[in-house]
């Protein structure tokens, strides 16, 4: 079968182009502010093995899936799906998956603002004598109209973007940022490894204590693998259908799940070394990025300076990885309703900055609103369902199409064309099939368990 033609659609304008931008998408909160603490966490080294072994086993299988289905299609995840199944209803998983980029774009733009409103915050908090930095963010998140704010603006970022288009908005911002984001991670880890007192730190993220693994730490590994590769709902299926058949897969999805581990293990060395080697505890959640480091910088020569450049570093990582799950919403609306795309980037920000709100003010004017069941406040809850169900189902259903409707070996075939060096064989097929699905499945099940 030919690719389907689209007329006028984009594509990369070069090899550079597809994996910057992939990888701008998959680096993001989950390397830099979830990962470390999660290996901290769930024993160090013993986790961090695992976590590879799960990226090798799901991350790359799922990831090589999407983008041939995007590739092959040139469509959006709907008309991915619609492309490849005509007349079936498979179509709704491309539809989850755009709910579901929806719902992740609605909070983590409100985490991305209290990232941006710190690049400014920060100053006062590593210059003020006697500061208490749990104060200073928790003043800032129950302020009404200040973490909205930053919000509302870090949308209007993310929105002209991708109103710009593919090459000249996301190819272009990637282009710019991601090469900033590793020059400033690199001065970071530098800056923490050479503190006295740093070793201390280094032997707490990379001792491989695997006393401390249990059958949460597996969970904990996959749903990482999961949200840090940007799996799930269809960003790679939207930035793969900018390929052509022409352009290779096996081998840059390696390139984009390199980069992306590679950053998440620079976090580590950023932080833990910095936070032990101050005398401080490696806390949980959003704290430790917010509450613990701006404490560590402000005990740090030059610490103003380090903690502007880390929450930029933040801010970049956070706008990199909006502006795919923007992309994916935008795209349906360019595709399947022929809707301009400036058009859908100005409506698709406003509307997903209005869902956001109820998770913003969760912390304000919503306080103690919890989730019956859940018992988490609102932004929790967003991240919950999307997390812990709607992306394992898009990839579940996602691998069961392709390993049971397609077929694997259509895929693999697929996959291989424009292969230079490495490509992929009936091995891939056998993840798709089985491994991926048993996991995925398994993986969920104890998860719902858990929560009853
Ligand atoms: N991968 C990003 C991070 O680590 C978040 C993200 C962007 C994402 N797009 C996604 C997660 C799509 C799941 C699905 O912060």
């Amino acid at each position: 079968m030919a690719h389907f033609d689209n007329n006028n659609r984009e594509s990369w304008a070069s090899r550079t182009g597809f994996i910057l931008a992939a990888a701008g998408s998959a680096i993001g909160l989950g390397n830099i502010w979830r990962f470390p603490y999660m290996t901290g966490e769930h024993g160090g080294a013993a986790f961090l093995i695992i976590y590879l072994i799960a990226i090798v086993l799901i991350g790359y299988p799922v990831m090589v899936n999407e983008i041939i289905i995007g590739r092959k299609t040139n469509r959006n995840p709907v008309g991915a799906f619609k492309a490849l199944a005509p007349q079936t209803p498979w179509y709704i998983v491309g539809g989850l998956g755009v709910f579901t980029g929806f719902v992740i774009l609605s909070y983590y733009a409100v985490v991305a603002g209290w990232s941006l409103a710190y690049i400014f915050k920060v100053i006062a908090s590593t210059t003020t004598p006697g500061i208490n930095h749990a104060d200073v963010f928790v003043g800032h998140i129950t302020s009404v109209w200040e973490p909205i704010f930053w919000q509302a603006l870090f949308m209007v970022l993310t929105a002209g973007v991708i109103a710009a288009g593919v090459v000249k908005g996301i190819q272009r911002c990637v282009t710019v940022l991601m090469p900033v984001l590793l020059v400033i991670l690199v001065i970071l880890i530098l800056r923490a490894i050479t503190l006295p007192g740093a070793g201390e730190g280094l032997a707490y993220y990379l001792r491989p204590d695997f006393s401390e693994v249990t059958g949460r730490t597996l969970l904990g590994a996959i749903s990482q693998a999961f949200f840090t590769l940007s799996l799930g709902m269809g960003v790679l299926i939207t930035y793969g259908s900018y390929l052509t058949a022409k352009d290779e897969v096996p081998g840059n999805a390696v390139s984009i799940v390199g980069l992306d581990t590679g950053i998440a293990l620079m976090a580590g060395f950023a932080i833990f070394p910095a936070v032990f080697a101050l005398g401080f505890e490696p806390g949980a959640g959003p704290g430790l990025v917010f509450i613990t480091l701006p404490a560590v910088f402000a005990e740090m020569p030059l610490g103003v300076f380090f903690g502007i450049l880390f929450f930029l570093l933040l801010s970049i990582a956070a706008l990199t990885s909006a502006i795919s799950l923007l992309e994916v919403v935008a795209a349906w609306l360019i595709d399947e309703k022929g809707w301009a795309r400036g058009k859908a980037a100005a409506m698709m920000g406003i509307i997903i900055f209005i869902v956001g709100l109820p998770a913003t003010l969760g912390y304000s004017v919503l306080s103690g609103v919890t989730t019956p069941i859940l018992d988490m406040d609102l932004l929790d809850t967003y991240d919950w369902f999307a997390n812990s169900i709607f992306l394992p189902l898009g990839g579940l259903l996602a691998a069961i199409f392709t390993g049971y409707i397609w077929g694997a070996r259509n895929a693999i075939d697929e996959a291989n064309k424009g292969a230079v060096g490495f490509r992929i064989g009936a091995w891939w097929g056998f993840l798709i099939r089985y491994v991926v699905p048993v996991l995925i499945i398994v993986i969920m099940a104890v998860g719902l368990y858990d929560l009853f």
